[in-house]
């Protein structure tokens, strides 16, 4: 078991060591279809095992159901884990293409106590702003969110979806541990300005949906065919239709290079994202999301696979070639602002 372990990142300047891949624990509760829930707790433990000490979740994930459902794991191994939850975003039950965007102090000191509350601790490890209101200054979000570290409450700050220069504004107010934002084979826009700026400034990158949400392990092939209903990946422009057919056809390329390493997919896919702290010279740590033991197995072993310069290269085109948004609204994103 011991052999197996995954390598360590450190989770900001001066902060913790953690696994140097993280779980994401959304679809244990949410967007992705149902859930066996007995698995989704055994892979949670599996994780562990294998060395991944950073869960990722949020409150807008099943409207705190997310945090619920993993709070009594979290309470039988509190000191081997890194706990990152968000604030930030509601959406509505019935209107699950809508999202309630709040960055202002009282709606963070609301969504701080129901989140430690949910969760069962005293104390979130890495507290993240999980998107951005442009009606309040990012200063001033950030300064409640320090506020929340004098306290106890939280330990480390994070930010998801935000701009280079918006990551160096709130950096002058607090220490910003950790960048969440989408990074993969199919979405590098980060790399323009995020990038830069967290490497500049010690900040760890944590990609998420670094398997394209699942699609690049070629499990499905269009999600209004082969997902049920109420998935969320039904509504992303770039995963049915037309769109998905050119994007199946990208998939041939990773092929090229899984099948020269052995491996699947996926685990080229996170290999590549794993790659970047290299390319990039920064912390990279990213929280592919699975429910399942063997697929944490599998995705950890990816964290083995070196990939080549001629892999890279091979690799290289794929993002530009991709069909569709990553949103069906990108004015929530990074790029819609930068
Ligand atoms: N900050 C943000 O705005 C934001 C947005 C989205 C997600 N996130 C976070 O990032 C985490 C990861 O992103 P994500 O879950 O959207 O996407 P992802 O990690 O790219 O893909 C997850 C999907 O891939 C499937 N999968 C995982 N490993 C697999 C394997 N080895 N073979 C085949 N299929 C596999 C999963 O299914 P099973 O679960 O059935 O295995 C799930 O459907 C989330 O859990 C969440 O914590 C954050």
């Amino acid at each position: 078991m011991t052999d197996s372990r995954i390598a360590k990142a450190p989770l900001g300047t001066g902060g913790p060591e953690v696994g140097v891949q993280g779980l994401g624990c959304m679809g244990m509760s949410f967007a992705y279809g149902p859930t066996d829930a007995e698995e989704a707790r055994a892979t949670l433990e599996r994780a562990l095992e294998l060395g991944v000490t950073h869960y990722d979740t949020a409150d807008a994930y099943g409207q705190g159901e997310n945090e619920r459902f993993l709070a009594p794991f979290f309470a039988a191994h509190r000191d081997e884990v890194v706990i990152a939850t968000k604030f930030a975003m509601t959406i509505p039950p019935d209107e699950p293409t809508k999202r309630i965007i709040r960055n202002d102090g009282p709606y963070i000191r609301q969504a701080v106590e129901a989140s430690l509350k949910r969760l069962d601790v005293d104390v979130i490890d890495l507290y993240y702003m999980h998107r951005r209101d442009v009606n309040v200054p990012i200063e001033e979000t950030v300064g409640v969110m320090a506020e929340l570290v004098r306290e106890g409450k939280v330990k480390q700050l994070g930010l998801s979806e935000v701009t280079g220069g918006e990551l160096r504004a709130a950096q002058s107010v607090h220490p910003i541990a950790a960048v969440q934002s989408e990074w993969s084979l199919f979405s590098r826009d980060i790399e323009a300005g995020v990038v830069p700026a967290a490497r500049e400034l010690g900040v760890t990158l944590v990609p998420y949906s670094p398997l394209g949400r699942g699609f690049l392990t070629g499990s499905f092939a269009d999600a209004a065919k082969d997902l049920t209903a109420g998935d969320f990946r039904r509504q992303q422009p770039r995963y049915t239709g037309d769109n998905a057919a050119v994007n199946a056809g990208l998939l041939e390329t990773i092929r090229t290079v899984a099948e020269a390493h052995d491996a699947s997919l996926g685990q080229i896919a996170l290999a590549w994202v794993h790659r970047q702290a290299d390319v990039h010279g920064l912390p990279v740590v990213p929280i592919p999301g699975t429910r399942r033991r063997t697929r944490v197995e599998e995705n950890t072993a990816a964290t083995r696979i070196a990939l080549t310069d001629s892999d890279l290269a091979v690799l290289e085109p794929i993002a530009e070639k991709v069909a569709g948004t990553r949103y069906p609204d990108m004015t929530f994103t990074s790029a819609g602002r930068e």
